[in-house]
């Protein structure tokens, strides 16, 4: 069977296929810690499933229109006000399931050959992947270890020439957990001006998770790029529903009917149920997320210090999301046999750097959504086979 030669340039996200891994050990009768998956360990509040369940018994069955019901983007729209002062007419607002179809079609509608994507690296591998879909080249924007995972915006902007279409930018940021502070931000859109055509795609899905005490520096802060800006958030890392699918992003006027006709192409709608339970997460109460977040933060500084008292390894303090983004390399390991040795020696699922783009081989991604007893262990255990 010969298909589209486009397939032999489609990635995938490691994180599933460690997971799988980890799996098949435990099937085994293997104790495993997941430290892989990067996805909150807690249940979805009790009020968004109630809300999800009144809804399919009071008949939310059917198909909703494709960019999703009036009523939830009437809830981004008030949500997107609500944290950033933002003005977006609920037109703008698309609901598809889960973050990732936003990154797909955003990447799809810009992508072909002879046109320059950039995006971050170390980055989500789905960013990549898709630009090779496409047949666009893919130019990374290097994050380095030294400024803390964030960019330089001078360095970002020397990337751009006219083929540019398309920047990427994830903040706070998979894999690393670095956050790109707000004075970054402003000197990278003061720049911008002078590339009007480009297009700018914020993947802000880890917004609700920030410490210290910080803001999110979101792209939503700059009215004068919402004609050619593209965010994507949504409720899977937010309100602990990855399984739920559900995401949100907001797109230029002129988009909307675009990414509209890529939902009617592939899944036609997000399911009705889930849309009023996600309504139910934005306008419910939020006191869950200081729970949450008092519960990475402590995280947080177990697993950095931790690891930074093993001889070898180096760890940054992330300053968002819930990954601690290690370098291995004086352990004497590549973060791909150090990955591997954590699993199979120390029962210990975590995903080599490898994963987040080929100049990340001496890292290994952490995710410390897990527990802290959990973390604790998994800390002893990989101690003890170094
Ligand atoms: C940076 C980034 N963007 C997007 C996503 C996808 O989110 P969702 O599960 O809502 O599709 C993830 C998930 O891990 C992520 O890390």
């Amino acid at each position: 069977m010969k298909i589209a030669d486009n397939f032999s340039r489609l990635g995938t996200e490691n994180a599933f296929i460690i997971l799988a891994k980890a799996k098949k050990l435990e099937n085994e009768g293997r104790e495993i810690i997941n430290l892989g998956i990067g996805q909150p360990d807690f249940l979805t509040p009790k009020h968004i499933v109630e809300a999800c369940k009144k809804a399919l018994d009071e008949g939310h069955h059917g198909y909703t229109p494709a960019n999703g019901t009036l009523e939830l983007r009437e809830g981004v729209v008030r949500h997107i006000k609500k944290m950033y002062q933002a003005d977006i007419s609920p037109e703008r607002v698309f609901i598809a399931p889960g973050g990732k179809p936003s990154i797909f079609f955003a990447i799809m509608m810009f992508g072909q050959p002879n046109v320059e994507i950039i995006y971050p690296e170390p980055g989500f591998p789905i960013y990549e992947s898709v630009i090779n879909y496409t047949g666009a080249k893919a130019i990374p924007m290097f994050l380095s270890e030294k400024k803390n995972f964030s960019f330089d915006a001078d360095e970002v902007l020397s990337l751009i020439n006219k083929k540019t279409k398309l920047l990427i930018i994830n903040n706070p940021q998979n894999p690393t957990g670095g956050l790109i502070e707000r004075s970054e931000i402003d000197k990278l859109v003061n720049g911008l001006k002078n590339f009007p055509d480009l297009t700018i795609f914020s993947d802000e899905i880890y917004s609700r998770q920030i410490y210290d005490g910080k803001k999110m520096p979101s792209f939503f802060h700059y009215p004068e790029l919402y004609d050619r800006l593209i965010v994507m958030d949504g409720w899977s890392k937010t309100y602990a529903m990855t399984g739920w699918r559900l995401g949100w992003s907001v797109w230029p006027e002129n988009l909307i009917d675009n990414v509209t006709r890529m939902a009617i192409n592939s899944y036609s709608c997000v399911s009705a149920a889930s849309q009023v339970a996600a309504l139910a997460a934005l306008d419910g109460p939020h006191d869950f997320l200081n729970e949450m977040m008092d519960k990475f933060t402590k995280r947080r500084s177990l697993i950095v210090d931790g690891l930074n008292s093993i001889p070898g390894i180096q760890c940054n303090n992330p300053g968002g999301a819930f990954y601690a983004f290690p370098n291995v390399s004086k352990t004497g390991l590549s973060g791909d046999s150090f990955a591997d040795k954590c699993l199979f020696d120390a029962g210990v699922a975590v995903v080599p750097g490898t994963s987040f783009g080929r100049t990340c081989k001496d890292f290994v991604r952490f995710s410390f959504a897990n527990s802290y007893e959990n973390i604790e262990k998994a800390l002893e255990k990989i101690k003890k086979i170094l």
